[in-house]
């Protein structure tokens, strides 16, 4: 971990384009990417691998303190292993999604996350995405973004991904899911999904990725933060 690094973090609700948007800035700039849901899908996955209910708090914090997660970069699609094995399809489910935000709810498991998110920080620099990035692991990062769409937009971007993929999706579910796991992550007593006070908010509903990359780059640009050539 290097202190001194800058990091950008990237806060918001599930669907607000925020993966990719960091990792389109965190290639861009060459600096080192944090996929902070990706360590409570991990934690859900292991969970239930290893028969651990999702209720039980004290089992819970021993999984997510346990991880044994690679993230592998380079080459075309990064893959996350648990356990050695490649689970990135597998954590990325919608039930994965749901567990994950169940088992994000309980303070033990956000203190076993804790220093192994704050380990990402390293130089030149790190774009941390999640829900709490501006509000606790890096309160003082020196650029709070907090990304937000409307909840029927962010319905119908999964939608649209969803089938894609290939997958039958409703969008009338997607959208009863997206609310609820907004409600659920909002309301928890323990770092909610709330804005940092000093958070850049930028509503993306009817923004193209570009657009928010290159806003981004600017705010950025504007805190020296990085040298636009
Ligand atoms: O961003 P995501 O959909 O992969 O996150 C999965 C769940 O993890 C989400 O419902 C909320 C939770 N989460 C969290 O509580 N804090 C974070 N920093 C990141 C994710």
């Amino acid at each position: 971990m290097n202190q001194s690094a800058p990091v950008l973090t990237v806060d918001g609700p599930g669907g607000a384009g925020k993966g990719t948007i960091s990792r389109l800035v965190a290639d861009q700039l060459g600096w080192y990417l944090l996929d902070s849901g990706a360590l409570y899908r991990l934690t859900a996955l292991a969970a239930s691998r290893h028969a651990v209910a999702l209720d039980d708090e004290a089992g819970l914090a021993h999984v997510a303190a346990h991880l044994d997660v690679t993230f592998q970069t380079g080459g075309d699609t990064p893959q996350v292993l648990l356990e050695g094995e490649a689970v990135s399809g597998a954590i990325r489910t919608e039930q994965m999604g749901d567990a994950a935000s169940r088992v994000a709810a309980l303070p033990a498991v956000r203190k076993a996350l804790l220093q192994r998110q704050r380990d990402f920080r390293q130089a030149p620099g790190l774009v941390a995405d999640g829900r709490d990035m501006g509000t606790v692991v890096f309160q003082d990062a020196p650029l709070k973004i907090f990304l937000t769409a409307s909840a029927e937009e962010r319905a119908r971007r999964r939608y649209s991904q969803l089938r894609e993929a290939g997958v039958d999706a409703s969008l009338s579910s997607l959208l009863k899911d997206i609310q609820a796991r907004d409600a659920r992550d909002m309301q928890r007593e323990v770092a909610p999904l709330v804005p940092a006070e000093d958070a850049v908010e930028l509503d993306t509903t009817h923004l193209t990725i570009p657009e928010v990359v290159d806003r981004l780059t600017e705010l950025l640009a504007n805190r020296g933060l990085v040298t636009v050539t």
